[in-house]
């Protein structure tokens, strides 16, 4: 695990997006696509215009598919829904092609909206290993990742595929990775900023004893991958010298 922590939020940025494009250059490079997941939430909202401008040129868009950690249960043209904030920040300044962006179908109700989103992967992985190049994940102040929610079944899930939880604290559904996906990831980048995320990243990263149902990013740990944390001084700042 590596632990990148920043002085300031455009230094932490720019390096994350270098950080993509490297990735994406050398998936391009070795199959001839890049398998990139995208977080939903706010943190990556400056990552996601930094691609989108300055990084425009650096690689092959053309070649990048798209897919989404998690989503809302909402209607794809709520403000809430993950996707709709990618295709404004992202995607459609890119122009990316719809066949290359893997939104998930939330007009169908989430457990079928979750195996619809799990039959689309796999026909795009074609009978490959689901391996995704690169996984982005946030982390909210409640130590969740994607939607894997502290006290909730997706915790347990040991299945590699998408599922459908309903969050209690939220009272809504969510569709999201299971944690043993993201697990087999080639690379897995958190993004992790601010002072309110400072308590819960003492115990994901400080923790010598887990406690996956407390603090569930703490589930994270790629098999085969690497993890890497792009984090700030104000979230690291309750972990141990
Ligand atoms: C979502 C995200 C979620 C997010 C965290 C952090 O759908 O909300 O996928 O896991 O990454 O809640 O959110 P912020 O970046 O807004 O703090």
């Amino acid at each position: 695990m590596n632990l990148l922590i920043y002085k300031t939020l455009e230094e932490l940025n720019q390096d994350l997006a270098d950080y993509v494009i490297k990735i994406a250059e050398m998936s391009i490079e070795e199959n001839d696509r890049f398998n990139f997941v995208l977080t939903g939430g706010s943190s990556p909202k400056a990552l996601y215009h930094l691609l989108a401008t300055e990084c425009e040129h650096r690689i092959d868009w053309e070649k990048v598919y798209f897919f989404f950690g998690d989503e809302r249960n909402v209607p794809s043209d709520d403000e809430n829904y993950n996707g709709l904030m990618a295709k404004k920040a992202l995607l459609d300044p890119l122009g990316i092609k719809e066949d290359h962006i893997f939104y998930v179908n939330t007009s169908l109700a989430p457990e079928k909206a979750a195996i619809e989103y799990k039959k689309s992967i796999d026909q795009h992985f074609n009978g490959e290993d689901l391996t995704f190049d690169l996984i982005l994940l946030g982390m909210g102040d409640d130590a969740h990742t994607a939607s894997i929610f502290p006290h909730t079944d997706l915790v347990k899930d040991e299945e590699v595929g998408i599922a459908s939880v309903f969050v209690e604290k939220l009272n809504t559904y969510r569709i999201s990775f299971t944690a043993p996906l993201i697990n087999k990831a080639d690379n897995v980048a958190f993004l992790v900023f601010g002072e309110n995320k400072a308590e819960a990243l003492k115990h994901v990263i400080g923790d010598e004893e887990k406690n996956f149902d407390l603090y569930p990013s703490q589930l994270i740990d790629p098999i085969d991958g690497k993890l890497t944390w792009f984090t700030d001084e104000a979230a690291t700042k309750l972990l141990e010298e």
